[in-house]
């Protein structure tokens, strides 16, 4: 992490971005967009998922999954599930677009996943604690896999009122140096699949080109996923790490501001706030810069020491 974990793009760097903003990410930088630049839904829209949405929540979040144009995570679908499909479908569109012209060798061949509206609270959530943001971690999904896909995320708060506060702290390779051996996975596993398991993945990314995400998203696993989530699981479980007194910094995003880090590497926690719209998008590994940061780099280093 370096001093400052924020970035704020400059009037400059929407004009003409080439990679700064890329490799400002790969350095563990969360960007910050202020309110304006990328165009929210309208008004009616914006009220609509905060005042009537968060009643028919049957998930912890609502999800839009472009690939197959459904949703999740909604009780009674109907009227209300087909506007908030329209409102996440277009939102993560737009996002796409500003992306595309702010982080052009990142879009290009990535994989745009689901697009969340985060309705509830998360101060004080009764939750899980494996699934609790209020604890920091890094992204780690518990099903599905990223093969070393980097998961970059895009947020936008839009609550009219409440700030929607962060705490963000070591990046993935301090991470993995300091808390490795206690996490389990130092030394790193092999990263590279075994022939069956890649038979497994071949087989399901088969299926979700017949239009069966779903399949996609439950089945699929890889030895690097497993080892991030045994990361991710250890940093939630341990009490001590959490509590650390001067661990990370807090970071405020104000009322219609939007941000984007790379989940995997930055860890990160919510700690209050509420009503979020997230994009998710998978960047390909060989699109990064400074691939050496990155989680994958980090382990497969850790594993050529070893
Ligand atoms: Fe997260």
């Amino acid at each position: 992490m370096t001093d400052q974990p924020l970035h704020r793009v400059r009037a400059d760097e929407y004009e003409s971005p080439g990679d700064r903003l890329e490799r400002s990410l790969e350095e563990g930088q969360v960007l910050l967009f202020e309110p304006g630049r990328l165009p929210l839904p309208n008004e009616q829209d914006l009220a609509f998922l905060r005042d009537e949405v968060g009643r028919l929540l049957s998930l912890k979040n609502i999800s839009y999954h472009p690939h197959g144009d459904f949703i999740s995570g909604l009780k009674n679908e109907g009227d209300a599930g087909e506007r908030v499909r329209r409102i996440l479908r277009e939102y993560g569109e737009r996002v796409e677009g500003f992306l595309g012209h702010l982080l052009p060798g990142f879009t290009s061949g990535w994989s745009p996943r689901k697009i969340n509206f985060r309705p509830v609270q998360e101060k004080g959530r009764v939750i899980k604690r494996h699934s609790n943001n209020e604890l920091l971690h890094v992204d780690a999904f518990p099903a599905g896999a990223t093969h070393g896909w980097r998961p970059l995320r895009f947020f936008t708060n839009i609550n009219p009122e409440e700030a929607r506060i962060w705490r963000v702290a070591e990046e993935f390779g301090e991470l993995y140096r300091q808390f490795g051996g206690a996490a389990g996975i130092a030394p790193p596993p092999r990263l590279r699949q075994g022939l069956a398991e890649r038979a497994w993945t071949g087989s399901l990314r088969a299926l979700s080109a017949l239009n069966l995400p779903q399949l996609e998203v439950v089945g699929d696993t890889s030895p690097y996923d497993r080892a991030m989530r045994r990361m991710h699981n250890w940093m939630k479980d341990s009490d001590e790490f959490q509590n650390a007194p001067g661990r990370g910094t807090e970071l405020a995003f104000d009322p219609y501001h939007s941000w984007c880090v790379l989940t995997d590497q930055v860890s990160h926690a919510a700690l209050a706030g509420q009503h979020a719209l997230v994009a998710t998008f998978y960047v390909r590994p060989e699109a990064c810069h400074l691939p050496e940061r990155s989680p994958w780099g980090v382990l497969e280093a850790a594993g050529r020491a070893a």
